[in-house]
C-alpha cells in the first residue's frame, strides 16, 4: 500500500504573537514541524509534502527529511484549502496521512496503530481524537443519536449546548484514501471566518455514503500548539519522554525535574547528570561521564568517562575519552579536547585542538591554537591571536612545557619538547627542545625599602607582631 504524507504548515499562528512562523517554534530544541517529520519518517512514506506559506523560505531551510517536497499556499484560506494545494504533488492512488504541523507530540507508534485501525475499519477517512472534559479550542466530533460520527464542529462555531454535549476533540491528524481528495472541492467557505475547513470534509464524505471513523488516542499524543502556553505544555511532556527514555537506557539523573535535555541528545549508560544542567541541540554524551551542576552543553560530542565540572559551558566542541572540563571552563565552537586532557578553572578555549593528556588547569585563553600531546600549559597562559584585523595561529609541539603567565603573540610555533620560561612574551618561534624565555632579568636593589619610610614602618610593626 502506497502511503503519502501531507503536513499542513502554512499558518502564521497569530496566537503565538511572533514574527516567526508557528511551526518553526522549537519544542525542546527542535522545530515543532521537525518533530512531526521525525514521527512520520519511520513509516517510510513514498513522499512527504509540506504545505508552507507564512515564512515559507525559513520553513524550507530549516526542516529536513527524506523524500520531502514543499508546496506554497499563497493565500491562507484554511486547512481545507491547504490540503487542496498539496493535491497536485500526490499520486493518483494510495493512502494519505494528513497532519497539522503544530502537533509535535505525535509518535510513530500512535500513527502505526492509527493506520492499522483505519485499514481494518475499511474507512474512507479516519481521524485521531481525544476526550477531555475541560479543554476548549479544538474542533469537536458530533455524533448522531446512535453514537455515529456525523461531522466536526469548530470550537468557535459551537453553541453552548454543543460544547457541553460533545467532548471528543479532533486531533488534526487524518488518514484518508485517495478518493477522499476528490471531495475537497465540495468544501464551502465558512461564512463567518471565510476559511475552507478541512474538518467539513467529514460531513461531506458521510453524506456521500463513505465510511468515516475516529480513533481515540491519549491526549498526550496530539495536543496542538496555538499559543506559547501550549508550547510550554508540550515541551514539558516531551521532556518527560526524553528523560524517561534515558533513565531506561541506564542514565542517572540525580533530580530529573531540574535538568533540561533536548530531544536529539543521546547519552550513554552509567553517566550521571546532576541538577541544573542543560544538554542541548544535537549533543551526544558517552557512557560513564559525570555532568556536574550548572553546566550547559550545546551541539557537542562528549566521549566516554568525561567529567564536566560545575558551571562549564561547552559549545559545538568535541571532548574525547577521559578528559576533564571545568569547573568554570568555556569551550567555544570548534574546540577539540584530547583524551585524558584537563581544562580547568577559568580556562577559555576557542577553535583550538588540544592533544592527548594536555593540561591547561588554570586561568588561560587558548584561541586558534594547535597543541600537541602531553603539553603542560601553565596558569595564566594567553594566546594573543588577534592583531585587530586577523586571527593567527599558535602551534605548540608534543611534550612542550609552557610556564605560567606566558603570552604567545601569534602566529608563533613552539617546537616539541621545548620549554617556555614563566612570564615570557613569545614573539618568535621556539625550536624543538629549546628554552624560550623573554622576561627581563631580575634586579635586586639593596636597601631600597628604607627610602620608602611609611611602608617599612608598617612592615616592621607586623614583624614585631603589633
Ligand atoms: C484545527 C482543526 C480543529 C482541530 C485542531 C487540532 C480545522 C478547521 N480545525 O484547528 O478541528 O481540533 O486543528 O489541533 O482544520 N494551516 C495551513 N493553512 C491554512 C490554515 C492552517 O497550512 O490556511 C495549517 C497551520 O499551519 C497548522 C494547521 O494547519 O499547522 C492547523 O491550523 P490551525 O489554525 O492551528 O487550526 P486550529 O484552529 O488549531
Ligand atoms: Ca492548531
Amino acid at each position: 500500500m502506497e502511503l503519502s504524507v501531507v503536513i499542513l504548515a502554512a499558518g502564521l499562528g497569530k496566537r503565538m504573537k511572533s514574527l516567526k512562523p508557528k511551526v518553526l517554534h522549537e519544542a525542546l530544541g527542535k522545530p515543532m514541524l521537525q518533530h512531526v517529520m521525525d514521527a512520520v519518517m519511520p513509516l517510510k512514506p513514498v513522499r512527504t509534502v509540506i504545505v508552507a506559506g507564512s515564512g515559507a523560505d525559513a520553513v524550507m531551510k530549516e526542516v529536513t527529511g527524506s523524500g520531502l517536497s514543499f508546496v506554497i499556499q499563497k493565500r491562507l484560506l484554511g486547512t481545507g484549502d491547504a490540503l487542496s494545494t498539496a493535491k497536485k504533488e500526490l499520486s493518483r492512488k494510495g493512502t494519505i496521512l494528513v497532519l497539522n504541523g503544530d502537533c509535535p507530540l505525535i509518535t510513530t507508534k500512535t500513527l502505526r496503530t492509527f493506520l492499522l485501525r483505519h485499514r481494518r475499519g475499511g474507512n474512507c477517512l479516519s481521524y485521531l481524537s481525544f476526550v477531555n472534559d475541560s479543554l476548549s479550542g479544538y474542533g469537536r466530533t458530533i455524533r448522531d443519536g446512535k453514537g455515529r460520527v456525523a461531522g466536526i464542529i469548530e470550537d468557535k462555531h459551537a453553541s453552548v449546548a454543543e460544547k457541553a454535549k460533545f467532548r471528543e476533540f479532533n486531533g488534526g491528524v487524518y488518514v484518508m484514501e485517495h478518493e477522499a481528495l476528490g471531495f475537497l472541492n465540495r468544501i464551502k467557505r465558512n461564512p463567518s471566518s471565510g476559511e475552507y475547513y478541512l474538518t467539513d470534509l467529514i460531513a461531506i464524505l458521510l453524506k456521500a455514503g463513505k465510511k468515516v471513523d475516529t480513533y481515540i488516542c491519549p491526549e498526550e499524543d496530539i495536543l496542538g500548539v496555538n499559543s506559547r502556553e501550549d508550547l510550554c505544555r508540550v515541551s514539558k511532556v516531551l521532556q518527560e519522554r526524553v528523560i524517561s527514555g534515558l533513565l531506561k537506557k541506564g542514565v542517572t539523573f540525580t533530580d530529573p525535574s531540574r535538568s533540561l535535555v533536548h530531544s536529539r541528545v543521546t547519552i550513554g549508560k552509567d553517566t550521571v547528570i546532576y541538577p541544573n544542567t542543560y544538554i542541548e541541540g544535537k549533543s551526544s554524551i558517552g557512557s560513564g561521564c559525570v555532568i556536574y551542576p550548572g553546566s550547559r552543553i550545546i551541539d557537542s560530542i562528549i566521549g566516554d568517562d568525561v567529567k564536566v565540572k560545575d558551571n562549564s559551558l561547552i559549545e559545538k566542541s568535541i571532548v574525547k575519552k577521559g578528559a576533564s572540563i571545568g569547573p568554570m571552563a568555556h569551550l567555544r565552537p570548534e574546540s577539540v579536547i584530547g583524551s585524558g586532557a584537563k581544562v580547568g578553572n577559568f580556562v577559555e578555549i576557542k577553535k583550538s585542538t588540544l592533544g592527548r593528556g594536555v593540561k591547561a588547569s588554570h586561568l588561560s585563553y587558548l584561541g586558534d591554537a594547535v597543541i600537541g600531546d602531553d603539553v603542560n600549559i601553565g596558569a595564566g597562559t594567553i594566546t594573543c591571536n588577534y592583531d585587530g584585523r586577523k586571527k593567527h595561529k599558535t602551534v605548540i609541539g608534543t611534550g612542550a612545557f609552557v610556564g605560567s603567565d606566558t603570552q604567545f603573540v601569534a602566529p608563533v610555533t613552539v617546537g616539541k619538547g621545548a620549554y617556555v620560561g614563566a612570564g615570557s612574551t613569545i614573539t618568535k618561534d621556539v625550536p624543538d627542545f629549546a628554552l624560550g624565555v623573554s622576561r627581563s632579568e631580575q634586579k635586586n636593589i639593596a636597601g631600597w625599602g628604607r627610602t620608602n619610610k611609611l611602608k617599612v614602618k608598617s612592615v616592621m610593626l607586623k614583624v614585631k607582631g603589633k
